[in-house]
């Protein structure tokens, strides 16, 4: 490891504190940051892995509304669940705290106040909409109307679902308060912003000093850059009646931005976790500072805070952003409104004791690099044919063999044959092997090299047969059992990082301590003559009955399933009005992301007549590398419009159900491009 780093600050996301935490969560952002943690503290490094809950903005005002509850009943509520469920699944968090505390308040406070006197924020008076009935300013989220772009007709204020731009909500057509369903007024209101142009060469010089950020890291992050429209200034303020109050003389009413005061959250808690001396974790160039978050965050955390963080002076930038992708539950987005998801504290209840399996599958198959999808099926056969089968079999029937042949007693080696060297050589190998997949962020790879030492395990008892040895050769068997007793021993030690629990209970019963990461770079743990105990399975099967419940309960609770939904009909139209739309056979033959809006692409479509730029909202659907070679059925006669920046001279038919899953709609595959469709 790097000697010049003295010590680390290990950032978690604060989870807002609007609901419980699912494992799309857990897999994204909880369980990486914990194996790191871990890892680090194995190998002696000062750090602190910080967290908490983000307890303002106007996702728990909603929630709040919707509950007919206080802000403060559902933060309180979901603070405690959440901590809870976190603790139990065993991340190691060395502070977890809330936003809501006077600690914070004042750091956040404070850190506004800086930038205010320090000329960094501009005071403007902007045109917002407002809800008559409910007497209040109306966040971005609590406005829904008709996207301007794709007409899909419940975007929201700041962003449409559908198609993936980002919007402002006097762009939306008939716009709606989501508190009183009235239609809102635009009102005059005062907030500070603050200006980012200035800081854009920076901004870049910073992300372009990082160029080994993980692809989907650096790449959002120059995308946002290089977008034309430059970086706006952004307000850090909001006409909210819950949150933290803007700590002016002329701000009677108005809140910080959320996003404004969670990041400094990590300060916060790092003030309450350290004192005075929280300054070293936040100052110092000798400071590692990683914070890890699901990639829906990216922005915030490579962007809008260090552009905070540069306005203010004297902090240190983040070094490292190890930002995962989505986790899909059984081929569907996660979703909490739909409750399409696996919530933490429902599993530590239905499985107990089985915390590390969950902390396994969902590392084994975390969106490192891309989205990934967790199903039961997946996890059943992880459990039962990894778990179980490899790791749990192999240091079972050490224990039960030495316990049978020697009560236990680490018995003393004869002459090592090459096969024993070659094992012992690779136990001596796999710190340093796990620990760069680790540095590197790699966490699948980790665990992955982690579970080859056991598979070698359990292939050198299968090959050596000691139960067939021993009758003839006790000397051989006994050699076999040292060294199978041996890469058990690394097994406890290697598996901590991944899964604590388990690995505590092995080192138990081998009577070992956990040791310093480098001094597991050897090949005997247990030397002969020292005792281990019988231990019991770590693992357990999983049947399909838990399997089949989990299935049922997840398809049960899925409130878009058990009521489907039909978008309404339109108004009549008259055969003339259908004649308008020209409508032909096309063939998409290039397609590529447009910069900034996760859900467009830009297509090159060849009606045969003409090849035509279209851009089309289906990024999320499909894989880039399949498009090409696709028939699709164009509207070729609307009027051109541009979409971020790019032309679009048609619009593709799809398919939608009522969960926004989409399909092209059926192109006979022999019709020549440019055939008409009536
Ligand atoms: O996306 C979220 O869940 C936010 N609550 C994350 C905040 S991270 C940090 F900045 F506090
Ligand atoms: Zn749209």
């Amino acid at each position: 490891m790097s000697t010049d780093i003295s010590r680390y600050t290990i950032t978690a996301a604060l989870p807002y504190a609007n609901g419980p935490v699912h494992i799309g969560h857990l897999a994204g952002c909880y369980l990486p940051s914990d194996i790191y943690a871990r890892y680090l503290r194995k190998n002696d490094k000062e750090l602190i892995f910080v967290c908490g809950t983000d307890e303002h903005g106007a996702a728990i005002n909603m929630k709040a509304q919707s509950e007919g509850a206080q802000p403060r009943e559902i933060v309180d509520r979901y603070h405690d669940i959440i901590r809870n469920s976190l603790d139990q699944v065993g991340i190691s968090f060395d502070i977890f705290s809330r936003t809501s505390k006077e600690i914070h308040h004042k750091t956040a406070q404070d850190f506004f106040k800086t930038l205010y006197d320090k000329g960094s924020l501009e005071e403007k008076v902007t045109q917002q909409y407002y809800d008559e009935e409910a007497g209040q300013f109306l966040a971005d989220r609590f406005i829904m109307g008709e996207c301007p772009n794709c007409h899909f007709g419940e975007a929201y204020g700041d962003q449409c679902e559908n198609c993936g731009t980002s919007l402002s909500s006097t762009e939306l057509i008939n716009p709606k308060s989501r508190l009183s369903g009235s239609a809102p007024v635009l009102k005059e209101t005062k907030h500070w912003f603050l200006p980012l142009d200035h800081l854009s060469g920076k901004i870049k010089d910073y992300i372009q000093s990082h160029k080994n950020w993980k692809p989907n890291v650096y790449g959002q992050c120059m995308s946002w850059l290089d977008a034309g429209d430059g970086l706006q200034a952004r307000s850090m303020t909001r006409d909210l009646d819950w949150g933290i109050p803007v700590p002016l003389d002329d701000a009677e009413g108005k809140v910080l931005y959320v996003w404004f005061d969670a990041p400094i959250g990590y300060i916060s808690a790092t003030k309450e976790l350290k004192g005075e001396a929280w300054t070293d974790w936040w100052t110092k160039d000798d400071t590692k500072m990683v914070h890890f978050i699901g990639k829906d965050n990216i922005v915030f955390h490579c962007i809008i805070f260090p552009a905070m963080l540069m306005e203010h002076g004297g902090f240190h930038l983040a070094d490292e952003v190890p930002a995962n992708e989505f986790l899909n539950l059984e081929g569907k987005k996660i979703s909490t409104s739909r409750n399409w998801a696996v919530w933490l504290h429902e599993y530590l209840e239905d499985f107990p004791g089985q915390e590390d399996v969950l902390r396994y599958v969902l590392t084994a198959t975390a969106p490192e690099s891309k989205d990934n999808d967790f199903t039961w099926n997946d996890f059943q056969t992880r459990n039962n044919s990894e778990l179980v089968a490899i790791l749990g079999n192999f240091v079972n029937r050490v224990q039960v063999l030495m316990q049978k042949y020697y009560e236990g007693e680490v018995p003393q080696p004869s002459t090592l044959s090459d096969t024993d060297q070659a094992a012992l050589k690779e136990i001596e190998e796999a710190p340093a092997l796990i620990g760069e997949s680790l540095e590197k962020y790699r966490f699948r790879e980790a665990l992955s090299r982690m579970m080859n030492v056991a598979r070698l395990g359990n292939k050198y008892l299968a090959d050596q047969e000691p139960w067939k040895v021993i009758k003839n050769d006790p000397e051989r068997a006994a050699t076999i059992l040292y060294v199978a007793t041996q890469i058990c021993a690394q097994l406890s030690q290697m598996m901590e990082p991944f899964m604590p629990f388990s690995a505590e209970k092995l080192r138990t019963n081998l009577g070992l301590e956990s040791l310093g990461w480098n001094d597991c770079a050897k090949q005997e743990f247990l030397a002969p003559g020292m005792i281990v105990k019988a231990g019991g399975h770590l693992f357990t099967k999983v049947e399909d009955e838990v399997i089949n419940a989990q299935k049922e309960k997840l398809e049960a609770s899925n409130t878009a399933e058990a009521e489907p939904s039909y978008e309404a009909l339109k108004g009549e139209i008259q055969f003339e009005d259908f004649l308008k739309l020209d409508l032909r056979v096309g063939t998409i033959t290039k397609a590529e992301k447009v910069k900034k809006a996760d859900k467009l692409l830009h297509l090159e479509v060849d009606l045969g007549f003409e090849k035509r730029s279209i851009v089309s909202g289906i990024a999320q659907h499909f894989d880039l590398e399949d498009l090409p070679g696709q028939k699709v059925s164009v509207v070729v006669n609307l009027a051109p419009r541009k979409l971020r920046g790019v032309l679009s001279q048609g619009m593709i038919l799809m398919a939608e159900d009522s969960e926004g899953n989409l399909k092209f709609t059926a192109t006979p595959e022999d019709m020549p491009n440019g055939s008409v469709i009536r």
